[in-house]
């Protein structure tokens, strides 16, 4: 029997600016139908996969499930740009689209880094952070969360791993906004097509990495940065400048807005859950667990895609070779066979299979430095939290991809630190 639901929630950016992550859809396509193909007007057609288990199996077989094709489903305009775009960008790929063994062979440049016991040199700077941001609130007053704090924490944490310097924080915050509310009218940049504002904001990121890249190769030190700018792969070879280029990009884009969304969906969360706020506040040690929960809840990486490279069977549904299929964490998220009671925020939640960061060959590689920051960052506000409530609603960006909260506005009491 078809089922009544509009594939335009699921990845229009205006539906998610509207009302935000599609539940109601999302639940009624994985007791129907889990494996569901979408067509949706001047976007490239899909089949949507909504199940935990079916995320599981497809993340578990990259050789069959390609990343090449991006991570993005396109919409007409989008591809139109990519088909006429003759820049050098237009040949730039990073890992989110490769596939094994060359996968491999670029992800192990930075791995290193990422492993818990490597990014504990970061501690004593998230935390100085996370202080700084609770400090920058005063005693008490009004504030939007997003721009005062969500926005402002995980940009300083990227920024110090990546090597730029403070004073183009403020810069590298308004590139990284407009590229990835390119879609949105409010967050876009002013006044340009929107096809040459992305070109010009990818040239711009460019010269600024390229001064990190330049610094590195002549003094290097022992951080990100430098193993990036001197990486050699497993052939001895060095990186191609746009690769290089490519690597800083992704590590820098693929943590800012991610790690922004968590956090300020997560302090909604809290707000819209006073019993899960006081809980916190009494017992500071249960942020760990708080923010498995709290990205599990917001699921800022709405979705992967992955293109079929033989025909295959998914739940009785034939895919042909060469078709897209779209993987939906946030549905995942809340699989009722996998989470007890999934539509509550529960921050003592145990255990939290979630996958907020993926899983299997591109399991995100910075979860535990967004572990981390975050962690750092609802510690500080639950030992030192008053009182907080919301003065006005949220509002959501147009994004269907990276997705998250735009404005937050609330109002709060904080204790100086002690
Ligand atoms: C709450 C914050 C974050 C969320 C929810 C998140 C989520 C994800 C997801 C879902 C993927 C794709 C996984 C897959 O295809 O199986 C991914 C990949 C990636 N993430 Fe994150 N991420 C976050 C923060 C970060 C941070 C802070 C960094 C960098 C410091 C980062 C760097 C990356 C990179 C480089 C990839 C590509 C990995 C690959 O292709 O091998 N992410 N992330």
């Amino acid at each position: 029997m078809p089922i009544d639901i509009d594939p335009a929630d699921l990845i229009d950016p205006h539906h998610y600016g509207v009302s935000g992550q599609p539940h109601g859809t999302w639940t009624r396509l994985r007791e129907s139908s889990p494996v569901h193909r979408c067509e949706v007007e001047g976007f490239e057609p899909f089949w949507a996969i909504t199940r935990h288990a079916d995320i599981m199996e497809i993340s578990g077989k990259p050789d069959l499930f390609s990343n090449t094709a991006g991570p993005v489903i396109l919409n007409d305009r989008q591809l139109a740009q990519r088909r006429d775009d003759e820049s050098a960008f237009a040949s730039m790929r990073t890992i989110i689209e490769m596939d094994p063994p060359e996968h491999r062979d670029f992800r192990k440049v930075a791995s290193g880094f990422f492993t818990p016991r490597s990014i504990h040199r970061l501690d004593e700077i998230v935390e100085e952070c996370a202080r700084e941001q609770i400090d920058k609130l005063g005693e008490e007053g009004e504030c939007d969360f997003v721009e005062a704090i969500a926005q402002r924490h995980p940009l300083r944490v990227l920024a110090n791993i990546v090597g730029i310097a403070r004073e183009d924080e403020d810069k590298v915050l308004e590139l990284t906004q407009q590229l990835f509310g390119a879609e949105d009218p409010e967050l876009q940049r002013a006044g340009e097509d929107r096809d040459e504002a992305i070109k010009e904001l990818g040239l711009e990121f460019y010269n600024l990495f390229n001064a990190v890249i330049e610094d590195r190769r002549a003094n290097p030190r022992d951080d990100l940065a430098s193993l990036i700018a001197n990486a050699k792969l497993k052939d001895g070879s060095p990186m191609g400048p746009l690769e290089t280029f490519g690597y800083y990009l992704i590590v820098f884009t693929a943590g800012h807005d991610t790690t922004r969304n968590a956090i300020s969906g997560g302090m909604q969360a809290l707000l819209e859950n006073p019993d899960q706020l006081e809980l916190l506040c009494k017992d500071p040690d249960l942020a760990q667990k708080a923010v498995e929960e709290i990205v599990r809840w917001t699921s800022p990486v709405n979705y992967m895609r992955r293109k079929v490279l033989a025909d295959t069977d998914l739940h009785g549904q034939k895919i042909p070779k060469g078709d897209d299929l779209v993987m939906f964490y946030c549905s995942a998220n809340r699989d009722d066979s996998v989470f007890d009671r999934p539509f509550e925020f529960d921050i003592t939640r145990h255990p939290n299979r979630h996958l907020g960061f993926g899983t299997g060959e591109h399991f995100c590689l910075g979860a535990h430095v967004a572990r981390l920051s975050s962690r750092a960052l609802f510690r500080e506000l639950a030992t030192r939290l008053e009182y907080a409530e919301p003065t006005a609603p949220a509002s959501w960006i147009e994004s269907s991809f990276v997705v998250g909260l735009k404005h937050l506005p609330m109002r709060y009491k904080i204790r100086p630190a002690a």
